[in-house]
């Protein structure tokens, strides 16, 4: 049987390599487009080194989403059976600062994607949504059928995205969709190799507690110790990044399906970890003592969210099996191999 193609936008970044090196292994050929703006190409290099046989499955062109000409000429060059799509920026505080920048880049990458993907008839997409759409849940587990509200501008860019999807669909029902709303991802590949490497001081709480054991910052500071929680600290549906990577090749599988058309679905865990709980377990399996500051909440923040995840392993049939401490296992052995990520002490601060 021929191999499909798989067009995987942003696949040099987090989520992204992940999910290459499984489609790789998983037999599929795999097209990346990614601009670099928050990745490194040496995080495809070493996806290449992890996927060995099937390395040769796997190429890369830096290109900018919103550069049509040189997608029209990625499409022209391959048949394309799906495209996973990624590449988006994704930092809550920069979207406040700068909305333009992130409208511009996550809704116009898009709409040109999509655009170029009709011209060559390839109707089949699987969206990284976020569970940001939940805005601040009035309760947990969210549902797919929550309402959904924006509380910032990135969020509003995935809002958008999803709505975008569904007229598209509702215009063409030859269209084949999955809006995946991801949960926390955090850990890493188990071999150390890949993970995450956000560029200057991180938003996330695991990037931040990593460098924290590695020695690059001196302290986690803990947003909020008065929620109603179990401990007072904000509580999160934490996912492994490689459970999160497969998560996709179920979804691709889900295209394959004659009934599918703009479908959502959650990938979390369905479990909720509070901050506190978190830094222990990552403590335990670093064996390095995380300094802690307290502060007040963080503007924008909910209280508590995690995933119901009945949909997504009904209708996918998938299933997390990580928990919190292979979660920070990994973590850990990604930060002690790579404490600067894919850089040098002097490329990154
Ligand atoms: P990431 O920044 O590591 O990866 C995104 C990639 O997209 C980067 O390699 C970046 O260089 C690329 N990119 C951005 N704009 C581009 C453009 N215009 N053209 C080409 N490439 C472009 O982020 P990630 O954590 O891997 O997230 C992947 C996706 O999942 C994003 O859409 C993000 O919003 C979404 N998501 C992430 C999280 C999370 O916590 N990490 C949670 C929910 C949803
Ligand atoms: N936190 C700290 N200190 C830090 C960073 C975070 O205490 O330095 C706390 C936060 O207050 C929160 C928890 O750790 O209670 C998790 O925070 P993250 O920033 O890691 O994750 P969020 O759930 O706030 O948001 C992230 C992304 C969103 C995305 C959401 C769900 O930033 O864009 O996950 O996918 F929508």
């Amino acid at each position: 049987m021929a191999q499909k193609n798989i067009l995987v936008t942003g696949g040099a970044g987090y989520i992204g390599s992940h999910t290459v090196l499984q489609l790789l292994l998983g037999g599929f050929n795999t097209v990346v487009v990614d601009n670099l703006d928050n990745s490194s190409a040496v995080a495809i290099e070493r996806v290449k080194e992890l996927a060995a046989d099937f390395a040769h499955n796997l190429s890369f062109h830096k290109v900018d989403l919103r550069d049509k000409p040189a997608l029209e000429q990625i499409f022209a060059s391959t048949k394309f059976e799906a495209v996973i799509h990624f590449a988006g920026l994704k930092a809550v505080g920069e979207s406040v600062q700068k909305p333009l920048l992130y409208h511009n880049n996550n809704l116009i990458g898009t709409i040109t994607l999509l655009e170029v993907m009709a011209a060559h008839g390839c109707k089949k997409l699987v969206f990284s949504s976020s569970a940001t759409v939940y805005g601040w849940p009035k309760e947990v587990p969210c549902t797919e059928e929550f309402p959904l509200f924006a509380a910032n501008p990135y969020g509003r860019t995935k809002l958008f995205i999803e709505e975008i999807c569904r007229d598209i669909y509702g215009s063409d029902s030859e269209w084949k969709i999955i809006l995946l709303r991801y949960f926390n991802p955090v850990g890493a590949h188990p071999s150390g190799h890949i993970g995450e490497d956000p560029r200057g001081i991180p938003n996330n709480l695991m990037p931040f507690v990593q460098q924290v054991a590695v020695g690059r910052r001196p302290a986690l500071t803990v947003y909020g110790t008065d929620y109603s929680t179990k401990d007072g600290t904000g509580v999160r549906d934490y996912i492994h990044v490689v459970d999160l990577a497969d998560g996709h090749i179920a979804a691709l599988r889900k295209l394959d399906e004659p009934t599918v058309g703009c479908e959502v679905y959650n990938l979390g865990t369905g479990k909720g970890t509070s901050v506190l709980e978190m830094v222990a377990a990552f403590e335990k399996a670093s064996g390095k003592k995380i300094p802690l500051v307290t502060s007040g909440r963080r503007p924008g923040d909910a209280e508590i969210v995690y995933a119901s995840t009945d949909k997504a392993e009904k209708e996918l049939k998938w299933k997390a099996k990580y928990g919190i401490d292979e979660m920070c296992r990994d973590q850990w052995n990604w930060a002690s191999k790579n404490p600067y990520g894919y850089g040098s002490p002097d490329s990154t601060d």
